[in-house]
């Protein structure tokens, strides 16, 4: 094999120039068929290790969430090869935004189906996507090397979901790497390359990394014109002008390039330090261009929100450092500082949705060996007050009290689940036990069904992904997008101990379920608190009204334990005696719920 060299790599060819990303089920291979292309398209001495490439792409409890591009020569010894540039694709609902940026740099998709499985829900979100972008679509099928594989029925669906021959149905082992040079033809024939449009630059940004020597990495895909070094440019979301310093692409490993011209897809650097100047799905253009951006771009917005302090109030320092270095790479999470009475100065966080919440958690637990504690994650509600004025807040804490709210709004989704036949029922009772609302039902291909819901989003991140996943096996998937405020019966609780409103505690939920989650948070309260010289009474209050109660009885002290045998009347003087000093503690004393209590409380919080 040839040893490429940058000489070779700039000559390169537009019409040889194809794009596109696999797009597949979790465990139909699609990690498996990148090791396989990639193999076969190596650059002798550019790939340190093979293995795994889509795999080692910051790679997050199995599920690929930094989306990627890869750089690969077919066949790799010619002079002027094809040029496959294979995007990877994160698979999770919380990024399907980012999933639908790094799709629209593509001409095309591989749809890989399990030949032992067939089309599943998650393949079947993907190719909506695709469809939408109307990109071209080579369907393949996997596993082809095993016993079980069942080829008629798996082909019937293709046929039907995207009504295609069978001959143009690829089969492959991406184990075996049988057919995979097949499939490489096939990939030059049957998507087209970028179009190839001269002018003034315009570029899509599809995805973004950050280097702590670089700064930000930008990966694009040249829509017009060219990017070269030292080349002026200007975002069009911040307007934000810089000088190019490098670019490039990677075969994965980085490779310099003096420019990249329109189809081609690679990164730039231009020592960017602030990723909040940059977008996935923003336009970069020459600063002379004043045409217009590139369709398709969205404000990233965080959806769900949770307080997160040090466990450790003396390692607050490394726990605000973690949180704003986490920042500078991830743009998506936002921060704003708090200080609880209880548990000291923390941040209030946003986030993409539940699994980006884990994954930062995650990060600043293991990276910055920082314990912290988190409050369950909230959502944005629309308070419309008596006054006229209209707030929006995640934190229950800014609520007024009830006699100045007229009324509350609560954000809705639209769900749309792909699901076999068989989980059809449940996971309709599902939806409805979460309040939502019916939309439509529609027969996919198979035994695949497409269920649309409205459903409030509140309902959505407490437990629905854990619930949806046991209903159904792990067969059905989903994705959703936010569409805005709907008139709700949402209540405020507050939790009151000895009277006292503790504010960390406080939180909003549907009136019906009121009592049910006030009655929870005060059982557990009553487990966890630490017992005090007096009796405690834990209350729920929805305003003044109290809808749920515990008591904590009083730490007992044994007040005769001393006197044997002897009048009863001194017994029962200093048992009221006792009485009466629990009295007057109650009225003045403040509950000792420390810190310690609420950790214990908010331990376990998912
Ligand atoms: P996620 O990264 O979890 O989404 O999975 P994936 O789609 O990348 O699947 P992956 O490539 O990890 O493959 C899943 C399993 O299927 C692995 O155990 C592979 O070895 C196996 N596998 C993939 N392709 C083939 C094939 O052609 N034949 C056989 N027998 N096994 C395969």
């Amino acid at each position: 094999m040839r040893n490429f060299s940058d000489e070779v790599i700039k000559k390169i060819n537009p019409t040889k120039i194809r794009n596109f990303s696999i797009i597949a089920h979790i465990d139909h291979g699609k990690s498996t068929l990148a090791d396989r292309l990639l193999e076969k398209t190596n650059l002798k001495g550019s790939n340190k290790s093979i293995e795994r490439i889509l795999d080692s792409l910051l790679p997050w409890r199995g599920i690929t969430i930094k989306l990627n591009a890869v750089q690969l020569y077919h066949p790799p010894e010619s002079l002027e090869p094809h040029i496959f540039n294979l995007i990877d694709t994160p698979g999770h609902v919380d990024f399907m935004y980012e999933v639908s940026r790094s799709l629209a740099a593509c001409e095309g998709v591989l749809l890989l189906v399990d030949a032992t499985k067939g089309i599943q829900a998650q393949t079947l979100a993907y190719y909506e996507i695709a469809k939408s972008l109307d990109l071209k679509i080579l369907p393949i099928i996997n596993k082809i090397d095993l016993p079980s594989a069942q080829l008629g029925s798996t082909k019937k669906q293709l046929i039907d979901l995207l009504a295609c021959q069978e001959n143009d149905i690829c089969l492959i082992s991406a184990k075996s790497g049988q057919n995979i040079d097949l499939l490489l033809n096939k990939i030059i024939e049957v998507i087209p390359a970028p179009i190839f449009q001269k002018g003034q630059l315009k570029a899509l940004v599809f995805d973004l990394l950050y280097s702590r020597y670089y700064g930000v990495i930008v990966y694009l895909k040249i829509i017009e014109g060219e990017l070269t070094k030292n080349q002026k440019i200007k975002f069009h979301q911040s307007q934000k002008i810089y000088q190019v310093e490098r670019v490039g692409v990677k075969t994965p490993k980085e490779i310099l390039k003096q420019q990249l011209t329109a189809g081609e897809i690679g990164w730039f650097t231009a020592n960017i330090r602030d990723m909040r100047e940059v977008k996935v799905g923003d336009t970069v253009f020459d600063t002379n261009n004043n045409s217009l951006p590139l369709e398709g771009y969205q404000e990233v917005k965080s959806n769900v929100y949770s307080n997160l302090y040090p466990t450790d109030t003396s390692q607050y320092k490394e726990f605000k450092k973690a949180l704003e270095e986490l920042q500078i790479q991830d743009s998506s999470l936002s921060l704003e500082t708090i200080d609880s009475q209880l548990l000291g100065p923390g941040f209030r966080c946003g986030f993409l949705g539940l699994l980006h919440r884990e994954i930062v958690c995650e990060r600043v637990k293991k990276e910055y060996n920082c314990e912290i504690i988190t409050t369950p994650p909230s959502v944005t509600y629309r308070i419309i007050c008596s006054s006229g004025e209209i707030l929006e807040t995640n934190n229950p804490q800014k609520i007024p009290s009830k006699d100045k709210v007229k009324g509350i709004e609560e954000l809705f989704i639209l769900l749309n689940i792909t699901t076999p036949e068989d989980y059809l029922g449940p996971i309709s009772q599902l939806c409805q036990d979460k309040r939502g609302v019916f939309q439509s039902q529609e027969w996919k291909t198979g035994y695949l069904y497409n269920l649309i819901y409205h459903l409030p989003f509140a309902e959505f991140i407490l437990d629905f992904h854990d619930k949806i996943k046991s209903i159904s096996h792990g067969y059905a998937s989903f994705s959703y997008q936010i569409i805005g405020f709907r008139s709700s019966n949402v209540v405020k609780i507050d939790i009151l101990l000895n009277e006292q409103i503790i504010p960390d505690l406080s939180f909003l939920v549907y009136q019906q379920l009121a009592y049910e989650r006030a009655k929870i948070i005060c059982e557990r309260l009553k487990e966890t608190l630490n017992q005090q010289t007096f009796t405690v009474p834990i209350q729920a209050c929805i305003g003044n009204q109290v809808i749920a109660r515990e008591t904590l009885p009083a730490l007992k002290k044994h007040v005769t334990g001393n006197m044997y045998g002897g009048d009863r009347t001194r017994k029962m003087k200093l048992w009221s005696k006792q009485k009466k000093g629990q009295k007057i503690r109650k009225e003045y004393g403040k509950v000792n719920f420390d810190s310690g209590s609420l950790r214990r409380l908010l331990k376990g919080n998912k």
